[in-house]
């Protein structure tokens, strides 16, 4: 079943239940060695199926419930393997949004979670979104309106130092001032450890130009901190733009139609500016 959480619509089974978490992996047609994460009610749930180290309680205190997400040592807890492709690690999260946290009360258990999307499409920020290309794939979806956040969450490895696996939801300035420290992000060449971090990801059909102050003819232009019937925000506000990107681009695609273009403007590298140009970029890699 699909929920809202406050970062994106997740697509939800029971952790434990390998039947309905195989169902997430064909519904999405996502590669069997991309792990799931975890969605739990609160960090006691979480300890049962991640060994905490004092950093990654330190983080729990700070930003749970919210968009953090942590890979720490998995333990023994009788998750599905699907859940983390066989790795040693597990990818756990206690989500913020009212519909995402009654729904775990009620079921009594953690539930693995993607992003409601086919793989490698734009993650969905709105029930209509989840249907509009999951329906019929899938038993339902909780219409929590439209999702806060908009982007995914920030994912966190500690292994045991930390590192930027994926930038998101919670600002990467938010953990280094917790932590007091700067946080290293995955170097680009390394080995993938996430699929989350595969390059061409997020993909619109329409072709993406970045950067764009003046806009070709013909293309389709999305506007920042600038009036436009395609505009991330008038006023420069990063909340509002990450929480219009996804519904921006998908309204800008259908508008550029089979083999159009889209151009979107520079936005701020800032803050959650730095997610956003992590989700355009990958929009706008060759496929
Ligand atoms: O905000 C979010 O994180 C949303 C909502 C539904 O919670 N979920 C989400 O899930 O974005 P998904 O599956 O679209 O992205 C999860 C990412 C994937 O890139 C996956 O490879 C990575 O997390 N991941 C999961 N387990 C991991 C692990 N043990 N080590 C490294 N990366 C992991
Ligand atoms: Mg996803």
């Amino acid at each position: 079943m699909a929920f809202p959480t406050e970062t994106v619509y997740g697509l939800g089974a029971l952790a434990r239940d390998d039947a309905a978490v195989a169902r997430i992996f064909a519904a999405k047609g996502r590669p069997a060695h991309n792990p799931l994460i975890v969605h739990v009610a609160d960090t006691a749930a979480a300890r049962e199926v991640a060994h905490f180290d004092a950093i990654a309680e330190r983080l729990a205190a700070a930003f749970w419930p919210g968009p953090l997400t942590l890979v720490l040592p998995l333990r023994d807890a009788g998750l599905s393997p699907r859940v983390t492709a066989g790795l040693p690690t597990v990818a756990v999260r206690v989500p913020a949004h009212p519909l995402a946290r009654a729904l775990l009360a009620a079921v009594g258990a953690s539930l693995a979670a993607p992003s409601a999307n086919p793989s490698g499409r734009v993650s969905p920020t709105t029930a209509a979104h989840v249907l509009d290309e999951l329906s019929g794939r899938i038993d339902a979806v909780l219409d929590g309106g439209a999702c806060p956040v908009g982007l995914e969450s920030t994912i966190l490895g500690l292994s045991p130092a930390p590192v930027l696996l994926r930038p998101g939801g919670l600002p990467a300035e938010a953990l280094e001032a917790a932590l007091g420290a700067p946080i290293a992000r995955r170097d680009e060449a390394a080995a993938i450890t996430g699929p989350g971090q595969m390059v061409s990801h997020y993909a619109p059909a329409a072709r993406l130009r970045l950067d764009v102050r003046d806009p070709t003819p013909g293309e389709v232009h999305i506007a920042f901190a600038a009036p436009g019937p395609f505009t991330l925000t008038e006023t420069g506000d990063l909340h509002e733009a990450a929480a219009r990107l996804f519904a921006t681009l998908r309204a800008a695609d259908a508008a550029a139609g089979p083999g159009g273009a889209i151009s979107v403007a520079p936005v701020p590298d800032r803050g959650l500016g730095r997610a956003i140009n992590d989700r355009l970029r990958r929009a706008a890699a060759p496929r």
